[in-house]
């Protein structure tokens, strides 16, 4: 179906795992065309050329960013590259979206944002999960005062994700690599959202367990909303019990049964691995590209995955998930809202169309630079204060604007 919208013209930069799992949203917006790519790695090339005939394919960011017919660009590199392929767009005039973690380090992410700001384009920071249907509803209930004031958020996961395969890159601290760098900017932009954005403190911890696992596989954190409301978040990337056991509509598991997880770990044990060819196989052109998540994406229930369970206590009710879409307790017992529709692949395309909207209509961006950098922040005093073992205070965070999504349809919000 066409329609009579401007085109925004996107480059990807880094064709892996994360970028096949965006791409359905491109392929289903119109209005929005993949024009180029560049990665140094000719297999995900050659596969891109084929989904994208017409798109032109670069062997590095710098040639990509002069390419004079690309807008924007959609950065999906490894966590080191973000920072400084996001100044690079920038300076080229691009505007950008950098797949979370925005930066390795609040300096890296200051940086961003200033470049983009001194060149007039929009920087995006894409967290992804806060845009699911279930999450924007729940903000949405949360702003129209029906069960009063939020008093409590909490938001855990247990999930296989030192169990998938990793490169070396994720595989090194340094790098960015762990479940804190890359669950706690999901996690924490989603209870920002639902507690309205300000964090005061953060008081956390991580757990780097297994040797053969150089990088942290669990954290958790308490922390506070400057108003005093309590939050928890939690993520057990180890993959021995996985959240989704609890919940009675889903597989019960993510990537791999119990019997899978326990042959990978102990292959694992062994170095007995090769997870650079598995990693392989699901990133464009691989016969398992997006295995992990395909199903979840094309589901109309939710499952809970990487982000977890959220409950939210207002002042007369809870809000959790439900199958269809949420549970609200209220003063006159419990709802279950059915939001009718996709639970979950609607979030790439919501996370698309906020982008879009920004650059060609004008638009506010939401998820900007700013907000990002503060959700970067709370996520980086996760690590910093379990190793300092005290509670740091936020300096850089900002609200949810009172319009956010305020016409988001939930069926709840219409009964008599
Ligand atoms: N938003 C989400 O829900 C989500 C989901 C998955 C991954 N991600 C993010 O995507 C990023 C990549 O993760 P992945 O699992 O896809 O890794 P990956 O290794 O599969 O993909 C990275 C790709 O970048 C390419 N690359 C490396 N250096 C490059 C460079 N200098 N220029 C251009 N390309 C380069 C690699 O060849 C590879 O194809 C991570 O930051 C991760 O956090 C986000």
């Amino acid at each position: 179906m066409s329609t009579n919208k401007k085109t925004l013209k996107v480059g990807m930069i880094g064709i892996g795992m994360g970028a096949a799992e965006i791409l359905p949203a491109f392929d289903a917006l119109d209005h929005v065309e993949l024009v180029a790519g560049a990665d140094p790695d000719p297999i995900v090339r050659k596969a891109y050329q084929e989904r994208y005939p017409s798109a032109r394919l670069y062997e590095t960011d710098v040639e990509l960013c002069r390419d004079k017919n690309v807008d924007a660009v959609w950065i999906s590199t490894p966590n080191r590259f973000h920072a400084p392929q996001a100044i690079l767009a920038a300076n080229h005039g691009k505007h950008v979206v950098s797949e979370k973690p925005m930066a390795l380090n609040m300096r890296e992410a200051e940086e961003m944002v200033l470049t983009a700001e001194r060149n007039k384009v929009l920087l995006m920071a894409g967290h992804t999960q806060s845009y699911s249907t279930p999450v924007r509803a729940m903000r949405r209930v949360i702003s129209s005062g029906a069960l009063g004031a939020v008093r409590a958020i909490h938001l855990w996961t247990y999930s296989d994700w030192m169990l998938r395969p990793r490169s070396a890159e994720e595989l090194d601290p340094d790098q960015g690599g762990g479940v804190p760098y890359r669950q706690t900017p999901h996690q924490i932009d989603t209870v920002r959202l639902l507690g309205g954005g300000l964090l005061r403190s953060v008081r956390g911890t991580t757990g780097k367990w297994h040797p053969e696992r150089p990088i942290a596989g669990y954290y958790s954190a308490y922390m506070e909303f400057e108003d005093g409301t309590p939050c928890t978040i939690m993520h057990n990337g180890y993959g021995y019990f996985v959240t989704e056991e609890l919940v009675p509509w889903t597989k019960g598991y993510i990537r791999y049964k119990p019997d899978e997880r326990a042959a990978v770990r102990k292959a694992q044990m062994a170095g007995k691995r090769d997870e650079e060819a598995e990693k392989q196989t699901m990133r464009l052109g691989g016969e398992d590209q997006g295995r992990v998540f395909t199903e979840w994406f094309s589901s109309n229930t939710w499952s809970p995955v990487d982000l977890g369970l959220v409950v939210v206590s207002c002042e007369r009710g809870d809000i959790r998930h439900s199958k269809n879409g949420l549970y609200i307790y209220d003063n006159d017992g419990v709802h279950e809202v059915d939001l009718k529709g996709n639970m979950s692949a609607g979030m790439r395309q919501a996370e698309l169309e906020e982008f879009y909207e920004a650059v060609v209509e004008g638009k506010r961006l939401f998820h900007n630079g700013a907000w990002g950098l503060a959700t970067l922040e709370a996520g980086l005093a996760v690590t910093d204060s379990g190793r300092e073992r005290r509670e740091i205070m936020m300096k850089h965070q900002v609200a949810v604007p009172d319009d956010y999504d305020t016409d988001f349809p939930v069926p709840y919000l219409d009964r008599k």
